[in-house]
């Protein structure tokens, strides 16, 4: 049976422009995780500085919600075991450069600042209930049992 832990997954503008959001989807789906939540939208100044306030110190911030906010973003909500640390193993290295071939930046990105995917870390507590409050409201999300359930998980 599953913990039934829920994580932040986000189709960034380069994916989103790129065609790229089915093809994560699939890859999040065929996995065996389940949508709780999903929300085609544009970030707005406030939201991308909270979602990426982690990083406000960093000489790359600027560029970084310049980009976020560039354009329509797909943003979900995942619920499966350990779901936070799994889905950045499929998301590969922050740098696509550096990322291994059947990640989704390993096969899909080659460049730092257009990386296709974010995913709350896994190694940061709470980041994924954080992230998901921002994005969500409690009404927005879909808690629901799959048919597959008994063949996913002893
Ligand atoms: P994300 O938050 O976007 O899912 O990426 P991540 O956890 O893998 O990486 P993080 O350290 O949180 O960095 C956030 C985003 O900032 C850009 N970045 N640029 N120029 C640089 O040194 C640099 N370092 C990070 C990346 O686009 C990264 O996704
Ligand atoms: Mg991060």
């Amino acid at each position: 049976m599953s913990d039934g832990e829920r994580t932040f997954v986000m189709v960034k503008p380069d994916g989103v422009q790129r065609g790229l959001i089915g093809e994560i989807v699939s890859r999040l789906e065929g996995r065996g995780l389940t949508m709780a939540g999903a929300k085609f939208t544009q970030m707005d100044d406030d939201l991308a500085a909270e979602h990426y306030a982690e990083h406000e110190d960093k000489a790359f911030f600027d560029d970084l919600t310049d980009f976020i906010t560039s354009g329509p973003v797909f943003a979900t909500v995942w619920e499966g075991q350990d779901a936070t640390r799994q889905v950045r193993q499929m998301m590969g290295a922050t740098d696509p450069a550096e990322a291994a071939p059947g990640t989704i930046r390993g096969d899909f990105g080659l460049d730092l600042g257009r990386n296709v995917v974010h995913g709350s870390d896994h190694e940061d507590p709470g980041a994924n209930e954080r992230e998901i409050a921002l994005f969500f409201d409690d009404d927005e999300l879909v808690g629901w049992e799959q048919i597959d359930e008994d063949w996913l998980y002893e």
